[in-house]
């Protein structure tokens, strides 16, 4: 086999390990659709138990409202903070902290019915959305680091398979035979403490990104020898000692994390590429989110990296999976939960499908395609809901149509916007490109969470039109804008922007880059 596309064991676990991450955000995306009446009834018993009397319709609407979208206010916050953690604690280490938030929250959620309160019900939310946010960054920073450039696309899509088969558990432990009923809800919702436990013994045991051991920590090493220059001759000297001492650890270090994962002794390809980064890295530093607004130099990659992931949310994907039960219910199918357990399997097994195909097709193929045929389907969904009344068949039309929809996301527009950020900046500028890139995902996801029953009411059956509209508006954007980054190393794609900006601003690729280091100095 090809030494570049080689999965070892160790890469598969560190993987594997890493995307526990992603299945708890999937679960907690899909946990609350399917319970929603028992939970209702519990709020309504609480407030009963409180006030002797029945919770108002507006209050439990509110009280629900909230407890659904609080998850994505904090996965706002949580991914916006991803760069306070990786550079300092390490990729690895950073995936490990966030489990307390798991924690806190499967306690808050688990006993929340037996202390009668629906507000640790809405904090739990608020905490696993926090964790959640910030696994949406740490997972696909650590998969993109730790993987080889061969197999960086179809590695990057197990994060979106780890989301789908999230939200598929949910919806089977969600049936009512199963944890959605009255008794076993807070043990649903609780369930998120054994994938968090299952993922600190396993950390432990997978390495550090070689990517953050030799490009960050040895950058670290060499500015604080740097600052001794400035002190005496002899703390210089010694510092000059301990640098190369820690120079050589860190380099024997990943060197041997390297061969374990590539289950190779030649990592000689890997090493230059992350020779080339550093070097480019020692001029470009670390780069703080303000900067990267600021830079000529990260805006067309910036750019590109919010409009992708503005076209995975506001693609209407999550009016499916938050609403699908009662989309369904309206388009008179019989047995809507089960229709809706249809588009998570659909969901996994389109995803599935991408994982094989993405690093022969690419990902720009894939994202155009997808984006067309999610278009399509919303059309198609639109024609059959709007002749329901005169055509009960178009129910099993509108059903294919929302099967066809979630299958086109999977293709490209799903798995896609979480890796490819990671693909498009370099060392220095990337835990600030994925905060941002986050913080966009989560605000639209939000935004379409709580803005879609209000645009249902509005436009009946044309809702998806909106749909299909931005749909359109993304497909010419990434038809002009978006470069194929399948089989480029991150040096080569970062080499590429640099060289498109310098023509923008007329400026060498040299020039530039020196001025982009010079703002950040
Ligand atoms: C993507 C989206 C997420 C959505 C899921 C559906 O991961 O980020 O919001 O629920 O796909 O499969």
């Amino acid at each position: 086999m090809d030494q570049g596309k080689q999965i070892t064991l160790p890469l598969l676990m560190s993987v594997g390990t890493a995307v526990i991450g992603s299945l708890q955000f999937g679960y907690n995306t899909g946990v609350i659709n399917a319970p929603q009446e028992v939970i209702e009834n519990f709020i309504n018993q609480t407030w009963y138990h409180r006030y002797n009397e029945p919770i108002p319709k507006s209050s439990l609407t509110a009280v629900w409202s909230i407890a659904v979208s609080v998850f994505s206010v904090g996965g706002i916050f949580g991914s916006f903070s991803v760069g306070l953690f990786v550079n300092r604690l390490g990729r690895r280490n950073s995936m490990l902290m966030a489990n307390i938030l798991a924690f806190i929250s499967a306690v808050l959620m688990g006993f929340s019915k037996m202390a009668k309160s629906w507000e640790m019900l809405i904090v739990g939310r608020f905490v696993v959305g926090l964790y959640c946010g910030l696994s949406t960054g740490f997972v696909p920073m650590y998969v993109g680091e730790i993987s080889p450039t061969a197999l960086r696309g179809a590695l990057g899509t197990l994060h979106q398979l780890g989301i789908v088969i999230g939200i598929l558990i949910a919806q089977i432990f969600g049936l009512e035979v199963i944890m959605g009923n009255e008794n076993l809800w807070p043990l649903l919702l609780a369930f998120l403490f054994i994938p968090a436990v299952i993922q600190c013994v396993l950390l432990p045991l997978c390495p550090e990104s070689p990517r953050f051991l030799l490009i960050n920590k040895n950058e670290e090493n060499k500015a604080k020898c740097g600052e001794h220059i400035h002190t005496s001759h002899t703390s210089w000297h010694m510092c000059k000692h301990k640098f190369i001492l820690n120079h050589l650890l860190f380099f024997f270090l990943h060197v041997s994390v390297l061969k374990k994962l590539r289950g190779t002794t030649d990592v000689s390809a890997d090493m230059q590429e992350m020779k080339e980064e550093s070097r480019q890295m020692m001029r470009e530093k670390k780069v703080t989110i303000l900067e990267l607004f600021r830079s000529p130099l990260y805006r067309q990659p910036l750019l590109i990296a919010v409009m992708l992931q503005l076209s995975q949310q506001l693609s209407g994907i999550n009016a499916i999976f938050y609403y699908s039960t009662s989309i369904f219910a309206k388009a008179g199918v019989e047995q809507p939960v089960y229709a809706t357990i249809g588009a998570g399997v659909v969901n996994t097994a389109f995803t599935v499908v991408s994982l094989f195909v993405v690093e022969r097709a690419g990902r720009r193929s894939l994202h155009l395609l997808g984006l067309l045929g999610m278009a399509g389907s919303a059309i198609l969904m639109t024609i059959a809901m709007a002749l329901l009344e005169q055509l009960k068949w178009m129910s099993y039309v509108s059903i294919v149509a929302i099967f066809a929809f979630v299958a086109f996301f999977e293709i490209g527009p799903g798995p896609i916007p979480w890796f490819i950020v990671a693909e498009l900046f370099s060392q220095g500028p990337r835990p600030s490109a994925i905060a941002v890139a986050g913080f966009s995902n989560w605000t639209a996801n939000f935004i379409v969470g709580m803005g879609f029953q209000y645009g249902a009411s509005a436009c009946g059956p044309y809702v998806f039109v909106i749909f299909t509209v931005l749909l359109v508006i993304f497909f010419i954007f990434t038809y002009f804008k978006v470069p194929e980054t399948k089989g480029r190393t991150f040096d080569d794609i970062a080499a590429g922007f640099r060289q498109t900006a310098a023509m923008a601003e007329k400026h060498t690729p040299e020039e530039l880059n020196s001025l982009g280091a010079d703002s950040q100095l």
